[in-house]
């Protein structure tokens, strides 16, 4: 949780990590909502300005609530996206798995935010060897001509994302998933999860998907 204190009270909203956990610096990545009660604030933050951050993380995109798997899904849309910024950055997510592979789903190109960051980690000191090896980024754009086009949704359902990395149609051995964008962004691809034989994972119980709402919707 950060945020501002708003007459004399905190003003407290849940957002992802971007950085990864061994960096000094905290990043959080925010839309600008113009009369959004923290950000319609929060984007007019200066250097030297306080900004209240809660020492205790919650959430549930924990890769020890998945199952042991051969690839796993990180699906983002918009904001959604922040949480694997970090994620993609933790060499131990790469111990896990074979494949990780990360789609961002926007309206706009210009919306693919960090596309430069992410595509640079290949280069990175330490971890460039195990990304290029294993990452797989695959940004997708609806409302204009990309190289990727289409909603994650149907990119999933015909197949399209899986021929185009060259990975098989996912198994409930093999494949995890994590989520995080829109309330209906992740009814729409638990649906599809669900259908095709897959179980959310909770703090309590492991399962083959867990999900993370990047807002919540008024
Ligand atoms: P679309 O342009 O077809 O609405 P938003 O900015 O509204 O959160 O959307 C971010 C991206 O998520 C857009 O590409 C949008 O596609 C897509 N999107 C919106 N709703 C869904 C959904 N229910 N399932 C999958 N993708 C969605």
């Amino acid at each position: 949780m950060i945020g501002l204190q708003d007459e004399g009270k905190p003003l407290m909203r849940a957002y992802s990590l971007v950085n990864p956990h061994y960096e000094d610096e905290l990043e959080f990545y925010s839309i600008k909502v113009p009369n959004g009660p923290l950000t319609s604030k929060l984007q007019h933050i200066k250097v030297g300005d306080s900004v209240l951050v809660n020492s205790k993380p919650t959430g549930t995109l924990v890769a020890d609530y998945l199952l042991p798997g051969k690839h796993l899904y990180l699906l983002g849309t918009g904001t959604g996206l922040a949480p694997f910024l970090s994620l993609i950055r933790d060499p131990e997510i790469y111990e896990r798995y074979e494949k990780i592979v990360l789609v961002h789903g926007c309206r706009f190109v210009a919306d693919l935010s960090y596309q430069q960051e992410i595509k640079a980690l290949a280069e990175h000191e330490y971890l460039g060897e195990l990304i290029r090896d294993k990452l797989i980024y695959y940004p997708t754009v609806t409302r204009e001509a990309f190289e990727h086009t289409g909603r994650i949704s149907t990119l999933m359902n015909n197949g399209k994302l899986f021929s185009d990395i060259g990975l098989p149609q996912p198994s409930v051995g093999d494949d995890r998933f994590m989520l995080c964008g829109s309330p209906a962004m992740l009814d729409d691809l638990v649906a599809i999860l669900q259908d095709w034989g897959l179980d959310e994972a909770t703090t309590k119980h492991p399962g083959h998907y867990a999900i993370e709402r990047a807002f919540v919707e008024k």
